[in-house]
Formats: structure tokens, sequence, C-alpha cells
């Protein structure tokens, strides 16, 4: 009876995950940890004796959030038959990082807290929350790749994460992640590759290599960056399809890009954040690329792999930006033509440099910029799809769609996303995780939408037609 198993068996449990797909990993070892010690996961935070938030303070607004969720929870009862006497509310991820005991300050009723880099110490501070009622906080500043070692609950089986590095060192001017997720460290190399290939032959068809900046893998350990070998080295493990995520444009190099002409497996779409067109604003914010740099690489990687869908991320109102700056942005983005493009306005970041940079810049004039650039945007998205009518593509099946149960809802090779009518005979459970080929009949904006016409599949159909 005294295994350590005993104090977790019969607890609920929820998980509530903000910000980007590091955090959305760090969930499923959340979910892979506490289960492996006998807990259960359940939907409602009516039905959980313990709520994890893991949170994002990339921008002001997901701050103000956690406080207001955190707060309604104060009036949810604690299920009847639970084994708890109080329900524990825990914090982790980048907010739990940053502010460490000062969140317990400002909300007397949370529980635990815990940094990014303390995720394994999470059972312990529950027990010891269990045992003495009191507030339990672990934060430490170095980062380190052990977490990537705890076991995971993915969401989906046929999909995969798979942390190469975690941490930045390239602190961008406005950006709180280096703050919050410590320095870049490199997972060895043969353990990506041992784990690519478990999760390829344990059926997994997708593989997203993550990193704030994975053009700059293993220069911490080999002294020189190494991403394309990495490519090399999942690639191999024969998974359908590679994904990665994200690229800095000063770190990309030509062997990289050259893998998406050479890799049959990496997929043609490349998430490559531009910021600014600025070259003035992307000096202040030291990203330490010009816009003629980054034209190049569009270029060099429209050549490797004709069709590639590009995506973007661009914020507007950086301090001190102006009129042309903006218009400079707004023609850069114009002219790339992206599939995607996630449009931020600058949010200060306290502790970070742009932070003390004064601007007078009206709120409405950064918003009508904003509106502008949205417009762009979307014509770009809309313009993408165009070619894609009439044609036939293959589709990673992700499930249902949430607005319509009749309707398959999936991924394409260049990342769109694909609807289509389930056909008569068959269940989504049929087709989820495997591919499909839909002829598609509408290009939309967001979306392209079709008619299954072969599958499903065990693995990805080339498309010959595209
Ligand atoms: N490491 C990744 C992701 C960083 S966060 C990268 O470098 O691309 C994701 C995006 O949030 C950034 O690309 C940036 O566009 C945006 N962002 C970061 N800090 C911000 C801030 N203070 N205000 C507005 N947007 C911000
Ligand atoms: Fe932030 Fe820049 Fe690092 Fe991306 S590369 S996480 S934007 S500091
Ligand atoms: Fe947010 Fe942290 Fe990711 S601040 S964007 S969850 S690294």
């Amino acid at each position: 009876m005294s295994t350590s198993l005993v104090p977790f068996n019969g607890i609920t449990f929820t998980v509530h995950t903000f910000g980007c797909q590091m955090n959305k990993h760090d969930s499923e070892r959340v979910y892979g940890t506490l289960e492996s010690l006998g807990a259960q996961a359940v939907d409602t935070v009516e039905e959980s004796d313990i709520i994890v938030f893991m949170t994002c303070c990339v921008r002001e607004a997901a701050d103000t959030r956690l406080y207001g969720q955190v707060m309604s929870l104060k009036n949810v009862p604690l299920r009847p038959d639970s084994p708890l006497d109080k329900r524990i509310v825990a914090v982790g991820g980048c907010i739990g990082q940053r502010d460490g005991n000062k969140l317990i300050e400002k909300m007397p009723h949370l529980d635990v807290v815990f940094g990014t880099n303390n995720l394994s110490s999470l059972p312990q501070l529950i027990k010891e929350t269990m045992r003495d009622k009191q507030h339990h906080v672990a934060t430490v500043e170095e980062s380190s790749t052990e977490a990537t070692e705890l076991p995971s609950d993915r969401e989906h089986s046929w999909a995969a994460w798979l942390p190469i590095t975690v941490g930045c060192n390239n602190f961008c001017t406005y950006c709180i992640v280096p703050y919050v997720r410590g320095r870049e460290k490199s997972r060895p190399l043969e353990q990506i590759a041992a784990e690519a290939s478990a999760y390829a032959k344990a059926g997994v068809k997708e593989i997203t290599l993550l990193g704030q900046n994975v053009n700059s893998y293993g220069r911490d350990l080999y002294g020189e960056p190494k991403f394309a070998e990495v490519l090399d080295a999942v690639a191999e493990s024969g998974v359908d399809r590679i994904r990665f995520a994200t690229s800095h444009p000063k770190d990309l190099t030509d062997e990289v890009i050259e893998r998406f002409a050479t890799i049959p497996n990496l997929m043609p779409a490349l998430h490559l954040p531009a910021q600014s067109g600025s070259d003035r604003i992307l000096k202040a914010m030291n990203r330490r690329y010009t816009v003629e740099h980054y034209l190049e690489l569009i270029d060099k990687l429209r050549t490797a792999c004709p069709g590639i869908a590009l995506s973007t991320d661009i914020i507007v109102g950086f301090p001190g930006e102006t009129e042309e700056d903006f218009q400079q942005t707004y023609d850069l983005v114009k002219h790339v033509g992206y599939a995607q493009v996630f449009t931020f306005i600058y949010s200060k970041r306290e502790g970070t440099p742009a932070a003390k940079i004064d601007d007078p810049t009206p709120h409405e004039v950064i918003q009508e910029r904003f509106d502008r650039l949205v417009d762009v945007v979307q014509q770009g998205a809309f313009d993408y799809n165009q070619p894609f009518a009439n044609k036939t593509v293959s589709v990673l099946v992700e499930g249902a769609s949430k607005r319509d149960a009749r309707l398959l809802v999936g991924r394409s090779p260049q990342n769109q996303t694909v609807h289509a009518p389930i056909p008569e005979g068959m269940g989504i459970s049929d087709l989820a995780g495997r591919f499909v080929n839909v002829k598609v009949e509408q290009a939309r904006t967001w979306y392209l939408r079709g008619s299954l016409v072969a599958g499903p599949f065990d693995h990805d159909q080339t498309n010959p037609e595209l």
C-alpha cells in the first residue's frame, strides 16, 4: 500500500492549456505524468479534483485571462465523491515561471505554482499540498531538456510533437520567451532519431519537430547548427509527414532549404516569422537579418520547393514604428503572398528591452494599420488556395468538424484545412488518423472543401498533380 501511486488513485484532473506548441506539448507530459501515477483525466472543471493551468505570457491578453479563470473557479464546488477535501489548483507554464510566489499573493486560493523547468516536480508539489494544505511553489531558472523524458499522453495517437531544443538565446527586444524558457538547450541527435523511429513504428503519421528556433539546433552540443542532420535522421524513420516550428530567418541555412527538395516526407510548408518589413524596425527588434536577406531566403525556398506554403508572424505597432515602416511591412506581406499570416499588435512585456522605449503612436493608428494588414493577409490566403480548386489533395484526417459532424476535417501537405463529407457507410473512427484523397471543389480563404475520391489509406499518397 505504500506505493507512490496511492495519493493519486481515484483523483481526477483537467489541464487547461494556453500559448504555443511548446506549452501544448508540456501539457501532454502533465497528462502522462499524472496518469502514470494513477490519476484520471476528465473533461470538465466540475468533475476535477486537480486543475492545472499551463499558461502563456507572450502578450498581455493571456495574462489577464488567467486571473479571471482562476478566480472564477472559487465558485465551482468540489464533486461530492472526491477523495480530497479541497480542490487543488496548480499554475504552470510561462506565467508560473515568471511570477512564482507573486501569483500566490495575487490569488491566495492557488495551491501550486510550477515553472517551465519544473514539470517533473509537479506530482511532488501536489502531494505536499495534499499533506500540509500549504502553498507550494517551484521555479528554477536553468532550462533543462529533462522534462522531454517524462511520460506523455498525446492528444492524437497519430500525431506527435518532438521537442529538439528547449529555451531561446535570441532576445528579440519585444519578447518574453527567453526570460521564461531559459537558454537554448538541444537534445542529442541520437535521442531524437530514436524517438522518431519509435513513433513511426508505433503508427504515428506526422511528427512536428519543436523548438523556439529549430535552425540553431545543436550549437550548444556540437559547436555548429545541425538541423539539416536532424531532418535527415527523422526522415529515415519513414514517418509519413514531417513538419517543424519555428524557424528564425537569420539561421535558416542552404542545407535546410535543400532538404525541402530532397526529403519526400518533409511537408512543403514553412513558418518563417518576418515580424516586420522595415530594416529599421528589424534592427530595433534585434532580429539580425534584413528584408533583402529574408526575400533571398524566400526565393531559394521557392526554387527548392515550388508551391511551398509559406506562413509568417507579423507584429504591428512596435515602439517607434512609423507609417513608412508599416507600409514596408504591408508591401512585404503582399509581395511574398503567404498562405497564412499570424498578425499581432505589439504588447509591452515588462523586463524586455522594448518595454523601455516610449511610443507616442495612438492606439487607433496602430489598430487601423493592423486592420489594413489583415485585409492583405486574407487576400494572400485566398490567392494561395485558388490553384487547388479541381485538384486532388492527400489529407491526413484529424476528426469530424465541430460545426457539422457529417464533415471530416484534415490537413493537406501544405497544411491547409480540408473539409469533405464523410461518405455513406463510413464513420469518423474509420478515417481519423488515416489518409484520404479529396478532390477539391471549393477553395476558400481559410479552407478547402471537396469530396473523398479514394481511401482511407494507412500512408500518405503522393500527389502527382501538385
Ligand atoms: N520562437 C518563435 C515564437 C515566438 S512567440 C519565433 O521566434 O518565431 C510567437 C510570436 O508572438 C512571435 O513570432 C511574435 O510575432 C509574437 N510576439 C512575441 N512577443 C510579442 C509581443 N511582445 N507583442 C506582440 N507579439 C509578440
Ligand atoms: Fe522570442 Fe525571438 Fe526567441 Fe522567437 S526567437 S522566442 S521571438 S526571442
Ligand atoms: Fe507563450 Fe510561453 Fe509559448 S510565453 S508563446 S507559452 S513559450
